[in-house]
Order: structure tokens, then C-alpha cells, then sequence
């Protein structure tokens, strides 16, 4: 069974009493330890896809299944749950409160789930992200790769068995770029993950193993390279 599914998927937003079609039948799978990374132009419909697959949002029609399970027939409680349990997610700018060390923002989700050993378990993260000696250092305290690298042990702290990554090296130099790259490649490799990535890096898309192109809310082609 796939971890993530997406099933004839039509989303309309309404701007302006407008609707406006973001994606239009989408059909797609990821299984577990997948790297996908979704690619097209500005507005194709990339972010709307992560936020769909992450049961962030719903679909105006068809039916997304993570794990097996249909997003849009889960309850408030379900819900919860899966974002808790199940889904981790990455942005461009990182997002990570300036106000806490990197070791705090690693452990901040278990500590609000509740989780017993939250600093042991966000220090294991920190070392899989090799920045377990910076541990202690504020956000301002540290360059782009590394807040990138603390976010990415930030969103599997809780083992999520999907990660969402929207314009992860987007505003990074080529090397740290790189280097988080790599990252993600071995989480999905040798932690099982399943990822998608939304990119419009083509360095970032080669690192994945299999490359959508959307294209006005449609998949235009599916590459594994
Ligand atoms: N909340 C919203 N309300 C209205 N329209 C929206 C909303 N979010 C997205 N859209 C529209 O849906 C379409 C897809 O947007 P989306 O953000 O998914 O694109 P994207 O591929 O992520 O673009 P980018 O590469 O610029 O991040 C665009 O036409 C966008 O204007
Ligand atoms: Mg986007």
C-alpha cells in the first residue's frame, strides 16, 4: 500500500467569489522511503499538492489516503492526529522560533504532544543532522545550512513517515544547498521516509527519485531518473 495517495484530486480556492482551479485530477502515489519532487512553474500547484498530502487542506474532489486512510472523512481528532503523528514538514524560510535554542526548537513538538525524553530524542535528531555541537546556539546565531539542517531535525523528531519540504534549499547557496539535499536523501533512503519536495531547483529535482511535473494543476510527466 502506498503511504500517500492522491486519487482523481481537483482543489478550487475561492478568490474573490471566483473559484480558481489550483489542481485538476491529480493522481499520484508515494510509498515509503519515496523522494518525490514536484517541479513546474510559479502557481502550478505545488504548495497546494504538499498541503493536500499533509491533510493541511482538502480537496474539492477525489480523495487523498495517507496511510490508507481518506483526509477528508477523519474528525477533528484524527486530524490532529495524523499532523501529530504522521507528517512533518519544511519550508523555505525555515520557521523556526528565535526565541528558543536549536536543541528547544527540536524538542518543542514532543514537549506539546506530551512526550517523555523530548531533549534526548531532539538531540539524536540534531545528530543526524550533524548539528548536535551547536545544540545550544540561537537561530540568529546561525547560516542558512544550518537552520535548515536544525528545521529538517525539527520535522522528523516525531518520526513522521511523510515529509513535507516546500522550497527547501530556495533561499540557500549551493553548497549548503547541497548538503541538505544529501540530507533529505539519505532520511528518505535509510529512514524510510517518504518525501516530497516542491523545487525549482534542478539540481534539487536530481536528487530525488522521481521528478512530477505539474503544469496549471495537472501532471504533466512523471520522470524517474
Ligand atoms: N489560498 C488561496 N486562495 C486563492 N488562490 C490560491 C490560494 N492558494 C493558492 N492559490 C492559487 O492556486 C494556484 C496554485 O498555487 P500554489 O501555491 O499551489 O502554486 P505553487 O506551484 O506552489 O507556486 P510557487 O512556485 O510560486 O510557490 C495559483 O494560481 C494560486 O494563485
Ligand atoms: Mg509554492
Amino acid at each position: 500500500m502506498p503511504l500517500v495517495r492522491l486519487e482523481q484530486v481537483t482543489k478550487d480556492y475561492l478568490s474573490d467569489g471566483v473559484a480558481v482551479r489550483a489542481l485538476d485530477g491529480v493522481s499520484l502515489e508515494a510509498e515509503c522511503g519515496q523522494f518525490v519532487a514536484l517541479v513546474g512553474r510559479s502557481g502550478c500547484g505545488k504548495t497546494t499538492l504538499l498541503n493536500l498530502a499533509g491533510a493541511m487542506d482538502f480537496p474539492t474532489s477525489g480523495r487523498v489516503l495517507l496511510d490508507g486512510v481518506c483526509t477528508s472523512e477523519l474528525n477533528d481528532a484524527g486530524l490532529t492526529e495524523v499532523r501529530r503523528r504522521k507528517v512533518g514538514f519544511i519550508f523555505q524560510f525555515f520557521q523556526l522560533l528565535p526565541t528558543l535554542t536549536a536543541v528547544e526548537n527540536v524538542e518543542l513538538p514532543l514537549l506539546l504532544a506530551g512526550q517523555a525524553a523530548a531533549r534526548r530524542r531532539a538531540l539524536e535528531c540534531l545528530r543526524w543532522v550533524e548539528m548536535e555541537e551547536l545544540a545550544g546556539r540561537y537561530p540568529h546565531q546561525l547560516s542558512g545550512g544550518q537552520l535548515q539542517r536544525v528545521a529538517i531535525a525539527r520535522a522528523i523528531v516525531h518520526a513522521p513517515s511523510l515529509l513535507l519540504a516546500d522550497e527547501p534549499i530556495g533561499n540557500l547557496d549551493t553548497a549548503s544547498g547541497d548538503i541538505v539535499l544529501e540530507l533529505l536523501r539519505r532520511t528518505a533512503s535509510e529512514l524510510k521516509t517518504t518525501i516530497l519536495m516542491a523545487t525549482h531547483s534542478a539540481e534539487a529535482a536530481a536528487a530525488a527519485n522521481t521528478v512530477v511535473r505539474l503544469r496549471d494543476g495537472r501532471i504533466e510527466e512523471i520522470r524517474r531518473p
